[in-house]
């Protein structure tokens, strides 16, 4: 007898045609109006900036609109959703490599995070603290956005562009790209 596949995993496919039905916009977005008010200061100011969102974590009961946000959230911030789920992600270097094909910008929702286990937690603290996802491919040639906890690193760096390391202080380093000066920390930096 052939054996039936069973998951319960959103996948990205299913999200898209069940795309159609869910409230593409806060503005159709029915109630939970505190919710949706702090949401649109949230993106609004992000795309003042000219910045990505900060993380964000939604937990409630099911079928409360948890998934329907996440959507919400990468329309309102014109940006692409990538999906995946706890429970899909299996060996250690899974997150590694949908960390790595993430585009600058790009929303990855995490379905029941809570069943990460703590090696996968691990997997993605780094890229949730730093908000920065390519790391240094060559010596002192870096990719880097803007570092959401210091607000040290000063802009975004495209892979290939060269930098001088101008010094160290502690755990950083101050380099400079063109006529710009800033501090990329250690971590960043193979040499
Ligand atoms: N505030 C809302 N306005 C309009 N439709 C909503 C709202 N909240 C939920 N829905 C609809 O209810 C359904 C369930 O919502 P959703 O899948 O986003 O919930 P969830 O919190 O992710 O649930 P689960 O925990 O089961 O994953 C979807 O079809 C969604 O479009
Ligand atoms: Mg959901």
């Amino acid at each position: 007898m052939k054996q039936r596949i069973i998951t319960t995993d959103l996948m990205e496919e299913e999200l898209e045609t069940e795309g159609s039905l869910r409230p593409q916009y806060l503005e159709d977005y029915i109630g939970q109006q505190k919710v949706k008010e702090n949401l649109k200061i949230f993106i609004e100011a992000a795309k003042q900036r000219g910045d990505v969102l900060d993380h964000v974590l939604f937990y409630g009961p099911p079928g409360l609109g948890k998934t329907t946000l996440a959507g919400i959230i990468a329309n309102e911030m014109g940006t692409h959703m990538k999906v995946t789920s706890g429970p899909a992600i299996e060996k250690p270097g899974e997150m590694a490599a949908i960390l790595n094909n993430l585009q600058e910008g790009d929303i990855l929702f995490i379905d029941e995070i809570h069943r990460f286990s703590k090696s996968q937690q691990d997997s993605l603290l780094h890229a949730v603290e730093t908000g920065t996802v390519t790391l240094s491919n060559s010596s002192s040639v870096l990719n880097l956005r803007n570092n959401p906890w210091t607000g040290r690193i000063l802009t975004t760096l495209q892979n290939g562009t060269n930098v001088t390391i101008l010094g160290t202080e502690g755990r950083w380093y101050k380099i400079q790209w063109g006529s710009t000066v800033g501090y990329v920390h250690s971590d960043y930096i193979k040499i």
